[in-house]
């Protein structure tokens, strides 16, 4: 729901600091789902301090599954989640994902194969976006699911036992995998997912850590039914979504400098960097390690010469998180940026084609808008403006970085929209903007 919260951001010189990013959201919700159908008790560090992320442990919580921050802990992001088992309790309650499509679509996955009717719900956005890309599987393997018009929610689901599938799915969701894999273990054999492209592999590997056996080539993966999860301790590795915030920043301003320790550097998130290495930021990574199957690194960014690039194809798909931030921060390239293969941008929390090309426009900026990217020609200089979120964390963030660089003030309307994945963006951004 749009509220009257206001972020300005004045023009700074250069960006300096180190930040400390809060955990994975994409690995959080799927260790909250997981640790829930799992046998004992799991406790995680550094789990993400997103709206989005509160939102799966308290439908979690609505199904028997209660956490809380860890005993004696101060240090933010401990908390423990107590599993059940795979039989979930009925919820007395709607569960509302508010503003999480990965809730309701991983969620729903789970739910299928319980012997129960659920009903989820979410926020205006979230009514707003398509839910058939995991009603038609979740049919297909015997579940029934009603829907808004248009497979949109809310949604009721029947569950019960599964059958199999062998699923190709026609977008490239790493939600509709991990949705379709979590059904898959309340199914009798094996399921199967045949991705288009490769996406992020979060679920398979917290399935893996979990102690299910998960047999992945390429782009397919597959899964036993039946496997009983256990508990596990983890280490949420920094949101590397997040922290692209903060390296674009840097690559606004030669000579900038961010270090940002404990990063996600999975290969299936990670080809940012190579991206953001071609557009000019100098990157290194030290200090790798693995935690449960994920890999960690401490990133090192300078800014140089914001060149820019184009986007297309699988790079899409690997970046469509970190989209609006680099087209939010294109306008000042040397080449500008093209965006292409990117409709699923137009069904995210906000249609991030049209909020983009809205904003850039009221900052002054040239963009050709497109039905499935936009082209933005750069070496142009943008003014300060009255920008909205349009109730979207992602735009909130990307333009407030934007705005580092306009001549005036910026004022972002409905900022704190940045708390379904950041709480503390703003206050971050601040500290290293001088
Ligand atoms: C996510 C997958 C992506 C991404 C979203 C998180 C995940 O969505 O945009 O922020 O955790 O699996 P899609 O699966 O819709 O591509």
């Amino acid at each position: 729901m749009p509220d009257d919260s206001k972020a300005i951001v004045h023009r700074a010189r250069a960006v300096h600091g180190v930040v400390r990013i809060p955990g994975d959201k994409s690995i959080s919700h799927r260790y909250a789902l997981l640790a829930g159908i799992a046998e004992g008790t799991s406790r995680f560090q550094n789990f993400s301090s997103a709206r989005d992320c509160q939102n799966t442990l308290d439908c979690m919580a609505r199904l028997g599954c209660e956490w809380k921050r860890s005993a004696g802990e101060d240090d933010y992001g401990a908390i423990e989640v107590r599993g059940i088992g795979p039989r979930l309790n009925a919820p007395a309650k709607v569960l509302d994902c508010g503003n999480s499509g990965s809730t309701m679509r991983m969620l729903s996955g789970i739910l299928a194969g319980q012997p129960f009717t659920s009903e989820l719900c979410g926020d205006e956005s979230l009514s707003r976006r398509p839910m058939a890309r995991i009603i038609n599987p979740l049919s297909e393997m015997g579940a029934s699911i009603e829907a808004s018009e248009g497979g949109r929610p809310p949604l009721k689901i029947h569950g019960g036992q599964l059958k199999p599938i062998h699923y190709r799915p026609e977008v490239a969701s790493a939600q509709v995998k991990s949705c379709v894999l979590f059904a898959g273990l309340f199914a009798e054999g094996e399921t199967v997912v045949e991705e288009p492209i490769r996406t992020r592999d979060h679920g398979e590997i917290a399935l893996q850590a979990f102690g299910a056996e998960v047999e992945r080539k390429g782009k397919v993966s597959r899964i036993r039914g039946g496997q009983r999860l256990r508990a596990i301790e983890a280490h949420v590795p920094g949101d590397l979504s997040s922290a692209a915030f903060f390296l674009c920043a840097a690559a606004l301003f030669p000579g900038s400098q961010v270090t940002l320790p404990g990063i996600l550097m999975n290969p299936t998130r990670a080809r940012l960097l190579d991206i953001l290495i071609q557009m000019g930021l100098q990157v290194s990574v030290a200090h790798l390690e693995e935690h449960q199957g994920e890999l960690i690194g401490t990133i090192e960014a300078r800014g140089s010469e914001w060149k820019g690039g184009t986007i297309a194809g699988a790079d899409t798909a690997a970046l469509i998180d970190e989209i609006p931030v680099l087209a939010a921060i294109a306008a000042y390239s040397e080449a500008g940026l093209e965006v292409r293969d990117g409709k699923e941008l137009r069904v995210k929390e906000s249609d991030r084609i049209a909020a983009v090309v809205a904003n850039l426009r009221k900052m002054g900026a040239q963009i050709e808008e497109r039905p499935d990217g936009m082209k933005i020609p750069g070496g142009q200089h943008l003014h300060g403006a009255e920008l909205d979120s349009f109730g979207d964390h992602r735009i909130a963030m990307a333009f407030a970085v934007s705005a580092l660089r306009a001549e005036g003030e910026t004022t972002i309307l409905d900022a704190d929209a940045a708390g379904v994945s950041y709480p503390r963006f703003f206050e971050e951004l601040r500290s290293v903007a001088s």
